[in-house]
Parts: C-alpha cells; sequence; structure tokens
C-alpha cells in the first residue's frame, strides 16, 4: 500500500528500510524522501515506525533468549553442577 503518494513509498519499502537500520523518522526521510513534498504522510510514517521497531525488538529479545538457552552448559553427569 502507498504510504506516500508523492514519493511513491510503499508501506513494504518503509518496513525494509527500518529493518535495515533507519530507526528514526529523520533516516527514512533522507532515505526514501517520505514527508519531503506536502507532508500529509508524516503520521502513517512515524505509525509504521513505531509499529516496526516494536516489531523489531520483540524478534531480537526472542533471539536473545534462544540464544541464551543454546548456549548455557549442559552437564550431563546426572549431577547438580
Ligand atoms: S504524501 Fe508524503 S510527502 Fe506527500
Amino acid at each position: 500500500m502507498y504510504v506516500c503518494v508523492c514519493k511513491g513509498v510503499t508501506d513494504k519499502a518503509l518496513r525494509e528500510a527500518i529493518h535495515q537500520g533507519a530507526d528514526r523518522m529523520r533516516d527514512l526521510k533522507t532515505c526514501l524522501g517520505v514527508t519531503e513534498q506536502c507532508g500529509i504522510c508524516a503520521c502513517h510514517v512515524k505509525e509504521i515506525l513505531d509499529q516496526t521497531l516494536q516489531e523489531r525488538s520483540q524478534t531480537l529479545q526472542q533471539t536473545n533468549q534462544v540464544q541464551g538457552f543454546i548456549s548455557r552448559p549442559v552437564c550431563l553427569c546426572g549431577e547438580a553442577a
């Protein structure tokens, strides 16, 4: 879906940019040109930014939990470590 009609930027393009590290409105404006002309898209861009950052944070937490579980030492002798 087009979020910024003036620049022809879709929600998918915004999410990709955010996943690649654009985590501020300024970054999205610089790399995709959103909000540069009429500015009507600003509130929708911000909504997608916040939502995607929250998803990215949750994914990172889940990844860290899995890595913490995998890296824990395992004792196979049956005695308490
Ligand atoms: S719709 Fe994004 S600048 Fe106009």
